[in-house]
């Protein structure tokens, strides 16, 4: 099966866990974009959306869903988001698509995180795909180097500004054996705004396909 099918059945099966009247928080990428339209469906059934990127913003609004502001509503029952890496236990790396601060946020103030993927995304160890580091732009070169003592090869994403106003960092050769540990170590650098490690607070439910995962 295509990888774009398998992204359409994960995102299609992730309505199974929207209930009625929910408030959904909504990721962002090629996935999620299936879901929006699964949710759009039932639309009428739901009382909003918390967007997690201006992209999704759109998608979600064009097909007629409300989004809300987070502040506003508290905690949310369910956050559904794509990834780029995820390993055994559910740890993750995203910002694929510049989006992971808000992403982290939505994940972070959220009872329930499915994520949703295709079988490509799956990995023993996390390090593969560039991990992304979003940084106050006066920063990049500080977080650079540190980086460097730590191993890693930091390439800028040049030309991406996020939606916060930031700059990426893609960091490349890691073979992260201790997603905890580093997330943990990059968030207290000056200058990170956010590490693309979701290991802190993984996922709790994956979807590979339509298939949940072990
Ligand atoms: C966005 O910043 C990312 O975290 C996405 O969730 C990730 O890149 C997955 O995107 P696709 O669903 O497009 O593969």
């Amino acid at each position: 099966m295509s990888k774009d099918n398998e992204k359409r059945l994960a995102g299609e099966a992730a309505i199974r866990y929207v209930e009625d009247g929910m408030v959904v928080g909504v990721g962002t990428g090629s996935t999620v974009a299936y879901f929006i339209d699964a949710l759009a469906r039932r639309r009428d059934r739901i009382a909003g959306a918390v967007s997690s990127s201006e992209q999704s913003t759109r998608l979600l609004r064009e097909r007629g869903i409300e989004v809300l502001d987070l502040n506003a509503v508290g905690e949310l029952p369910l956050y559904v988001d794509g990834a780029d890496e995820c390993d055994p236990h559910k740890r993750l790396i995203k910002g694929g698509g510049a989006a992971l601060t808000r992403e982290k946020i939505v994940a972070a103030a959220s009872k329930r995180f499915v994520c949703i993927i295709d079988s490509g995304k799956r990995v023993d160890i996390l390090g593969k795909f560039p991990l992304p580091v979003e940084v106050i732009p006066m920063a990049r070169s500080y977080v650079a180097r540190e980086i460097v003592k730590r191993g890693g090869r930091p390439v800028w994403r040049d030309g991406v500004v996020t939606d916060n106003g930031n700059w990426i960092l893609d960091v490349h050769g890691l073979s992260i054996v201790d997603p905890i540990g580093l997330e943990r170590d990059l968030n207290q650098l000056a200058g990170v705004v956010t590490v693309g490690l979701f290991a802190q607070r993984p996922a709790d439910v994956v979807l590979v396909g339509d298939r949940e995962m072990a």
